[in-house]
């Protein structure tokens, strides 16, 4: 039914949006016509303070493989997303900052943040940091986050944002990987009332890596520890640094910043984007996607330690001259009408979201919504995974009163902007489907033999053409990045998710089609969690798949099988969750444990997850052939005792 719910493009959005249907028209031919052209005027978005020549220059062959963009030029970003827009903005806000305080607000004008990100570029220096160092930000959400990235950029360090909620050991592998000098992190974050330890896990961590230095900037006013020697509290250090600090030029391909994500196998792999291309995309889609204006106030729930909030609530408003508004707290608390709230506070504008959130609110019911005012708001964004069509609806008629668009984005870390999305001015919207590619962005469904597809289609979702923002490879082990993304379909880059296109030529993306969970919107391995939890002393083998989850979109659902001289307990379960928690963090904690006396496997031993997603899904009447498993009896096994 949804399929043929369709949203017509409101008069007055398309009539003042930066792109119409025709203009859209114009520019996707005239990508597919002439794309150094239509790609050079994506770049000459930025300052240059060395002007490209070159455009783009990629092969996705194995052979010669290379991905560059812009690969003569030299820029640098903090000057992008801030100096250039002194002339004009100096006093404009760029940061608008919401505590988890409800009571707590402050704001910070590009002549201010030029100061900031200038001084603590300066404190980084002085603590001996340098171009292509890689600097690790452990923070919780708040200004001085994307103050310490531009910070970094301004002085051409790379550096890794590792979200506040992962574990100590996770961080502590994440600063090992990439050979992190210096942490910059504080005191502890705060969300939804609640204290979260950040820099106590920062000493954790490093109990097994070492650092020089870590920069710890006073929150929440904790007392905590201090390593004599190693740790330096910014406020210390702050008002004796100049204001001033002449940014680093940059190459085009010089290294930006590296972002841990989850794959199908191994450790999470440091995604690495470079400066010139991933500015310029995450810029051009900022203005694009969001249809962003001078005087817009835009806000981007998700955290800075996730490629959307890199993107979407740093890089990308920032290099457009945006009012940004960073949160540091919860959408349900102190209540489930926060977001409307703040929303009516500050006069957003342009609010872009998660699906498990809306999720979460919707199930609270509508008087939180309609309890505020939200006349401010103009288009509304979806991000992180399929929004499912009665969420979508909720979103479009209760929290938009049914006039403000919704732009379903899809993309990933790996891809460092959007790539198939709505465009407000253009784009008649189906609730669930995230419709069109943007200009220049070339999808293609294959088949498992990698044979592109046309018209309507289901199957592997791989884009064939390179975009600036495309990562560049995995830090430290460039045959993964080739294996992960280059070899299922050689020539083409494979998102790892499945998508279908309906008649119309829209995308609705079905999921990921390997072993990645996208749980609440974060993404992570079956392979991490499994790691996790047989590295507790009671299990013996661990099997972890997703099965569908009201309110997170996927849940976990891990088969445990213990070792010999272990029963089951209800103990037992809740200390597996608690070891998960502190090995990945809390948003990998099992939903449900099943106890598992076997796995079903091949004669060859590979575990099926076929059959074990069949499984949680409670879809037990089609487990499909079990007859050349190992030993098909532990399928009845665990049927019999599927909990719940
Ligand atoms: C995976 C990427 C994109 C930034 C946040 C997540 C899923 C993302 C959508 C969407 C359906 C989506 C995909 C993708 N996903 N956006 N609009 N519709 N699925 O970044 O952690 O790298 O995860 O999230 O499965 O591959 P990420």
């Amino acid at each position: 039914m949804t399929d043929q719910t369709r949203i017509p493009v409101p008069d007055h959005i398309a009539q003042a949006a930066h792109m119409d249907a025709e203009a859209y028209a114009r520019t996707v031919e005239s990508a597919a016509r002439d794309p150094q052209g239509f790609w050079r005027g994506v770049g000459e978005r930025l300052d240059w303070s060395r002007p490209f020549t070159e455009v783009k220059d990629v092969s996705f062959d194995r052979q010669d493989f290379r991905i560059r963009w812009f690969a003569d030029g030299e820029l640098n970003a903090s000057v992008n997303c801030i100096d250039r827009h002194l002339p004009d903005r100096a006093d404009q806000t760029a940061i608008l900052f919401e505590g988890d305080d409800p009571s707590v607000d402050g704001r910070m004008t590009y002549a201010e943040l030029h100061a900031e990100v200038c001084r603590m570029a300066n404190v980084l220096k002085d603590l001996g940091a340098k171009k292509g160092d890689r600097i690790t930000l452990y923070m919780p959400m708040i200004p001085l986050a994307a103050v310490a990235m531009l910070a970094c950029a301004r002085i051409g360090a790379v550096h890794s944002v590792v979200f506040g909620g992962f574990s100590p050991d996770s961080l502590g592998g994440r600063i090992e990987d990439c050979g992190s000098t210096i942490v910059i992190t504080a005191d502890e974050g705060k969300r939804g009332g609640k204290r979260i330890p950040l820099k106590a896990n920062v000493d954790k961590a490093l109990e097994k890596v070492a650092v020089d230095k870590v920069l710890m900037i006073r929150w929440t006013g904790a007392d905590v520890p201090l390593t004599e020697g190693r740790d330096v509290v910014y406020e210390d250090v702050r008002e004796a640094a100049s204001t001033e600090c002449a940014p680093e030029p940059m190459n085009a391909e010089d290294p930006l910043f590296i972002l841990y994500t989850s794959g199908s196998t191994g450790k999470p792999k440091g995604v690495l984007h470079t400066t010139g291309g991933y500015l310029a995309w995450a810029a051009y889609t900022h203005e694009l996607v969001f249809d962003y204006k001078p005087g817009d106030i835009y806000w981007c729930t998700a955290d800075v330690g996730w490629v959307t909030g890199h993107s979407y609530i740093v890089y990308g408003p920032l290099a457009n001259g945006a009012t940004t508004l960073v949160f540091e707290g919860v959408p349900t608390w102190p209540d489930a009408g926060r977001c409307w709230q703040v929303v009516d506070k500050h006069k957003v504008n342009i609010f872009y979201t998660a699906p498990t959130a809306l999720r979460a609110l919707m199930r609270e019911g509508d008087d939180w919504v309609t309890n505020s005012d939200r006349s401010s708001l103009r288009l509304l964004g979806s991000v992180g995974e399929p929004i499912n069509p009665e969420a979508w609806l909720w979103y479009h008629r209760v929290v938009g009163d049914g006039r403000c668009p919704v732009v379903d984005t899809w993309w990933q870390t790996e891809t460092g902007g959007i790539l198939i999305s709505p465009l407000p001015g253009v784009t008649e919207l189906k609730p669930g489907s995230a419709t069109k590619p943007l200009p220049g962005v070339m999808p293609a469904i294959v088949t498992n033999e990698g044979d592109i597809l046309q018209g309507a289609a289901e199957g592997p979702l791989c884009i064939t053409e390179s975009w600036p923002g495309q990562m560049r490879t995995v830090y430290g082990d460039h045959n993964r990045f080739i294996e992960t993304y280059f070899t299922t379909f050689p020539g083409k880059y494979f998102t790892g998710d499945g998508a279908r296109r309906d008649a119309d030529g829209y995308y609705w993306i079905t999921g990921r089609i390997d072993d990645v969970l996208n749980v609440s919107g974060h993404r992570l391995g079956t392979a991490e969690i499994e790691s996790a939890l047989v590295s507790h002393p009671a299990v013996s083998e661990a099997a972890v798949v997703g099965y569908p989850h009201d309110i997170k979109g996927q849940g976990v659902w891990a088969y445990v099988t213990l070792k010999a001289d272990q029963e089951p307990s209800e103990d037992l379960r809740k200390a597996l969750v608690t070891h998960v928690r502190a090995e990945i963090g809390p948003i990998a904690s099992p939903d449900v444990i099943q106890w598992a006396p076997g796995l079903p496997k091949t004669r060859s031993g590979k575990i099926m997850r076929r059959i074990l997603r069949k499984i949680a899904e409670n879809e037990t009447s089609a487990l499909g052939d079990t007859s050349t498993l190992a030993d098909p009896s532990v399928v009845d096994d665990l049927v019999r005792n599927r909990p719940g």
